[in-house]
């Protein structure tokens, strides 16, 4: 038993380092909130949350051009080909954390995001770190960004193993002022179902655009 356990992890490690994913072009995004009186517009940039952890933070107004754009602003969507809804392939968002190595000189580290959620709410701080809880995203057809899912609990039945594993596209964005790491911001959220406890929140749709 302990030898098969050991020989399944080395298997899983060995498939963990030859998964290489593709990664696409950089990107910036739009942020656009959806209710008709919504004065939302702008931009989401990764924002100090912590050594090495930046969360998705929200800012009004249009982008400089291309030319100048920082790294803050930048995104990439990494995908392996494992997973699509549809067409749409699904992956995960991925932000370059700038820091020094060890001559001195920039680099920087790729981070997946992922989402902190809170015991006693239903919204979650997109966040991109270390962490486990790494939401799978895609792009629809019109470059928007969603969750996916592969089941659906609503649909449970007692003692009924779920048939319905259809990969799903879920649009739960919201913009909200969030405490998260000990930060206090105005920043992307993941509303888990219904309506969000965060009576600051305001539903978003959030688009890519090309640089
Ligand atoms: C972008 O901004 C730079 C710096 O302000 C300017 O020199 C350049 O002409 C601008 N390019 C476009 C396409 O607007
Ligand atoms: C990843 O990139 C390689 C090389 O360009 C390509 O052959 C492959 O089809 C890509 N995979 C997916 C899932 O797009
Ligand atoms: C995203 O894909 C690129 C290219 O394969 C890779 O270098 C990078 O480490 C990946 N990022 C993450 C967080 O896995």
């Amino acid at each position: 038993m302990k030898f098969q356990l050991s020989t399944a992890l080395v298997g899983f490690a060995a498939t963990a380092v030859l998964a290489q994913d593709n990664q696409s072009a950089s990107f910036t995004l739009h942020v656009k909130g959806t209710n008709y009186n919504s004065e939302i517009d702008g931009y989401g940039f990764s924002c100090h949350a912590g050594a090495a952890i930046s969360g998705l933070c929200y800012a009004e107004g249009q982008l400089p051009n291309a030319s100048v754009i920082s790294n803050s602003y930048r995104y990439n969507f990494n995908y392996s080909g494992f997973n699509q809804v549809g067409d749409d392939q699904v992956g995960t968002l991925v932000w370059g954390q700038p820091y020094t190595d060890e001559n001195g000189n920039p680099a920087s580290v790729s981070q997946a995001m992922s989402l902190v959620y809170q015991p006693t709410s239903n919204v979650a701080a997109p966040l991109f770190g270390f962490g486990q809880n790494v939401l799978l995203v895609g792009f629809d057809a019109e470059g928007g960004l969603f969750g996916y899912n592969y089941y659906d609990d609503s649909k449970f039945v007692a003692g009924q193993q779920p048939t319905d594993y259809t990969p799903k596209a879920y649009y739960q964005w919201a913009v909200c002022w969030q405490y998260f790491t000990g930060y206090y911001y105005q920043s992307v959220a993941w509303v888990q179902t219904g309506a969000p406890r965060n009576p600051t929140c305001e539903a978003v749709e959030i688009t890519k655009v090309d640089i």
